[in-house]
């Protein structure tokens, strides 16, 4: 079996134009979401009194583990002694999010643990989640990585209006309805959680 191999970033003063280098010609379009992402949660965190740059560099890391095939998610984080759990192992995209922290740490010298925490649970939330995961889960899920847009994203900014915790229940209770290939735990006890706190 081949080892896998992850480059090593070139880190200089500005993080947008080291994202887009890092993902290369390969995955422009993930550099291009990651902007969108990292735009999105600079304004979001502004709208509700959050850390700006934090959210810009959470968005603009969040996805940085597409450069590691599909197939070699599950190896490699068992590599990194990642805990994978087997919902995961069933669908290995959704490893991206913790191999995404990883990287964010080890490669671009990421410290601020809010950060990290926002990188880690991007996809799915998690129970105890701070308000920043919400802000990058969100921005993440306005400016979706798909063509055209999101059928939530009406209800969804409609919601924004109310609070943070109201529009990411209506994310993940589009996400149940529509019958997702895994119900990842983590995404679970989030919607649990917000529909005791939100009620
Ligand atoms: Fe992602
Ligand atoms: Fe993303």
């Amino acid at each position: 079996m081949n080892r896998v191999t992850i480059d090593l970033p070139e880190l200089t003063e500005d993080l947008y134009n080291d994202v887009r280098l890092y993902l290369g010609e390969m995955h422009q379009a993930v550099a291009s979401h990651s902007i969108e992402v990292a735009i999105c949660a600079r304004q979001l965190a502004k709208r509700f009194n959050d850390d700006q740059r934090a959210a810009e560099i959470g968005g603009l890391l969040h996805d940085i583990s597409a450069v590691i095939p599909n197939e070699r998610r599950v190896e490699l984080a068992e590599l990194l002694e990642i805990n994978v759990l087997s919902e995961e192992r069933k669908l290995p995209m959704i490893i991206h999010q913790k191999l995404s922290k990883y990287m964010a740490k080890e490669l671009f010298r990421i410290k601020d643990e809010s950060i990290l925490s926002a990188i880690e649970c991007h996809t799915t939330l998690k129970r105890d989640f701070y308000q920043l995961d919400m802000i990058v889960f969100l921005a993440d899920k306005i400016k979706w990585d798909h063509s055209g847009e999101p059928p939530y994203l009406e209800e969804l900014l409609t919601a924004l209006d109310i609070s943070l915790e109201k529009a990411s229940l209506i994310y993940l209770d589009y996400l149940f309805n529509s019958e997702p290939a895994v119900i990842h735990p983590w995404a679970k006890e989030a919607q649990e959680k917000l529909r005791n706190i939100t009620n």
